[in-house]
């Protein structure tokens, strides 16, 4: 049986994909300060599979505890979830984002070379593509950034080639992810932020469940559809099933490739709304503000790169993704297990 390290694994994305990996018969080893994420997501992936791993509690940017982690199991690959995510916080903390994000990914590199572990699916994001060129997103699109999280994500890329180019025994896979909403259908793993909420959907729910007020459209002024921003959401369910096609794939690959992982379909600000409120009878009162600094119009990938070389393709839709949030937020059992 392969043993797969993950790292943030108590994390968003990290804890969908532990399932979707144990599910399929992998042993895996889940790394965590939780930072932002909680003790009982890992008691929670145990329930919902039925299996147990084993759990690291500390930091990936400490070089003995990854030596510790390394000598005591023979790890076959790593995906690197570990890092910081919200855009805002990034720019207020530069150094805290560039220190962690890329510390430990260097931390992580350094110690698998060590052990002669060469196979790794890193965590990137189609932020990395700026204000696109050209839509729908392809892997070839320019690269560009806007913030220090985003830059975080597009030095590593370049840290990876560079790594590759010096050894080519390295397997690679680097996942540009859109917009990742939704939970597991056990209602026990999901989106928890603490505080009010960067993102839209989390947001929504706050409102639905009537721990604000409601919600600020940043701009209506933008040329799409209806004026709102339009994103490809994708249900993390099925991101998670893309890391399965992508460790299955460099298990049996060398290479360094870089795939998005998003369905090709863009929704509005508006059309989102008015899903969430179909889907879940609930109404979701919204004040039209300014555009949020920084945001573009229009993001929606073309993933038939990865159906092409992973097999992989988005099967979730809108509806299930929004319903799913919700249900999630309504289950206090995640929190006290
Ligand atoms: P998350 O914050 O829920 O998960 C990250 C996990 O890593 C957390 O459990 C956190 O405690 C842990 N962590 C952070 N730094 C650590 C460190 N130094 N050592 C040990 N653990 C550490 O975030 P997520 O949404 O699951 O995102 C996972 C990855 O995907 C991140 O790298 C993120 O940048 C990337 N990504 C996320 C999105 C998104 O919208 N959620 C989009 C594109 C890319
Ligand atoms: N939006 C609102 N009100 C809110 C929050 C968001 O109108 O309260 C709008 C935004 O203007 C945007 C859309 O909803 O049009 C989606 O915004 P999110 O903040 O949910 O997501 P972003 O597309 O801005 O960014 C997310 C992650 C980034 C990642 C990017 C691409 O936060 O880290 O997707 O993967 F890089």
């Amino acid at each position: 049986m392969k043993k797969i390290l993950v790292t943030g694994g108590a994390g968003y994305i990290g804890s969908h994909t532990a399932v979707e990996l144990l599910n399929a018969g992998y042993e895996i080893i889940i790394v965590d300060n939780f930072y932002n994420s909680k003790p009982e997501t890992i008691e929670n992936i145990k329930k919902i599979t039925n299996k147990d791993f084993l759990f690291y509690e500390g930091d990936v940017c400490d070089k003995k505890l990854l030596r510790k982690i390394f000598s005591e199991n023979e790890i076959d690959a790593a995906i690197h979830f570990a890092g910081f995510k919200a855009v805002g916080e990034s720019v207020a903390k530069p150094l805290m984002y560039y220190r962690n994000n890329i510390d430990s990914t260097l931390t992580l590199l350094e110690t698998m070379q060590e052990f002669n572990c060469q196979k790794l699916v890193f965590s990137s994001s189609a932020t990395v593509y700026g204000d696109p060129e050209r839509l729908p997103i392809d892997e070839k699109c320019r690269l560009s950034v806007t913030n220090p999280y985003g830059a975080t994500k597009l030095y590593i890329e370049g840290i990876l080639k560079d790594l590759y180019i010096s050894d080519n025994e390295w397997s690679i896979a680097i996942l540009r992810y859109f917009n990742p909403v939704g939970a597991h259908e056990s209602r026990l793993i999901g989106e928890d932020p603490n505080g009010i909420p960067n993102n839209l959907v989390p947001y929504i729910v706050k409102v639905a469940n009537k721990e604000l007020p409601y919600l600020n459209i940043f701009g209506n002024d933008y040329n799409t559809k209806d004026g709102t921003g339009v994103r490809d959401y994708i249900h993390v369910v099925d991101l998670a099933k893309g890391h399965l096609n992508s460790l299955n794939y460099i298990l049996d690959h060398k290479g360094i490739d870089y795939y998005n992982l998003g369905t090709g379909k863009g929704y509005s600000v508006l059309e989102l709304v008015k899903t969430f409120e179909k889907v879940n009878n609930v109404t979701i009162p919204y004040k039209i503000v300014d555009r949020r600094p920084g945001d573009i119009a229009v993001c929606y990938a073309n993933p038939s790169y990865a159906k092409e070389k992973l097999n992989w393709e988005a099967k979730l839709g809108l509806e299930s993704m929004l319903k799913s949030s919700y249900n999630f937020s309504k289950n206090t059992n995640h929190k006290k297990l």
